[in-house]
Order: C-alpha cells, then sequence, then structure tokens
C-alpha cells in the first residue's frame, strides 16, 4: 500500500532514546505519519535532500498545512504531534539522515486518507502500513466528514 521509502537501523535504544539511521531511496515518499504521542526528535540530514509536508488533522479530514525543503547538511525538529512525509530527492543518489526520538516512538500511526483510517503500527517499523496485516497493531476509522 505504502512503499517502505528508506531502509532503517535503529543505531542505539535504550528505552528512553532512540537514534535510527535512515537510508532514502531516490525520489521515493513514506506515507504521512506521526511519532506517536510523546516522542520528540531530532532529524540530521547528513546527504541529500529531503521535501517535507506537513498536516493537520480533526479526525475526519487530513489537511496540508506547510511544505518545507531541507538539503544537507541541516536539522529538521520533529516536535510531539507533529503529522508529516518526506520525499527524498529524486536528484540526490545518496540521502542520508539520522533520526533522534526522545523519549521513543511508541504507537507510530499512519494516516490513510484513501482508506480514511489512522493504522498504529509496531515501534520498531517505518513509515508505511505493513505488508503482513497481522502486524498492524490497531486501525482507527476516521469519523465521517
Ligand atoms: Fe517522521
Amino acid at each position: 500500500m505504502f512503499e517502505q521509502a528508506y531502509g532503517r537501523l535503529v543505531c542505539f535504544a535504550d528505552g528512553q532514546r532512540e537514534i535510527i539511521a535512515m537510508q532514502w531511496k531516490q525520489g521515493a515518499t513514506c506515507a504521512v505519519h506521526d511519532h506517536g504521542a510523546t516522542a520528540s526528535g531530532r532529524v540530521h540530514l547528513v546527504v541529500g535532500a529531503l521535501v517535507e509536508e506537513r498536516f493537520s488533522f480533526d479526525g475526519q479530514r487530513l489537511c496540508h498545512t506547510t511544505t518545507l525543503h531541507h538539503v544537507a547538511p541541516c536539522t529538521i525538529e520533529v516536535p510531539p504531534g507533529l503529522i508529516h512525509r518526506m520525499t527524498a530527492s529524486p536528484d540526490a543518489t545518496l540521502t542520508l539522515s539520522i533520526h533522534h526520538y526522545e523519549p521513543c516512538i511508541a504507537s507510530m500511526r499512519i494516516y490513510d486518507p484513501e482508506g480514511r483510517r489512522t493504522v498504529i503500527v509496531p515501534d520498531d517499523c517505518g513509515a508505511w502500513i505493513p505488508e503482513d496485516a497481522a502486524a498492524i497493531v490497531a486501525i482507527e476509522p476516521w469519523s465521517a466528514p
């Protein structure tokens, strides 16, 4: 349903904080997602470029709010509650980012406008819906518009 836009490697995790390296597929876009209710993060874009689209959600509709263009080297703040998606530059052969979350991401939600649902994914999942439906933690249907 949503492509796996990057490979992810957990470099450090101690239950309080985690550092994850992500190598992006050229031109790939992850699903719209948050980072659970409490995680706060910083994304250090080391190589390449990312376009970040931010959204708001009112339980019925996902609304685009802003688009940001990030070029390495830079740091992107990820405050709690942020809903966004990222697209790796189609022009950069390598896009690499290091993600630091504290507290750790827990119960990340994927926003699926076509299915009008929010999907909670396992904590070791990236920003996509697992192909194995048994791995999905929960599905929350959106309210009628
Ligand atoms: Fe994110």
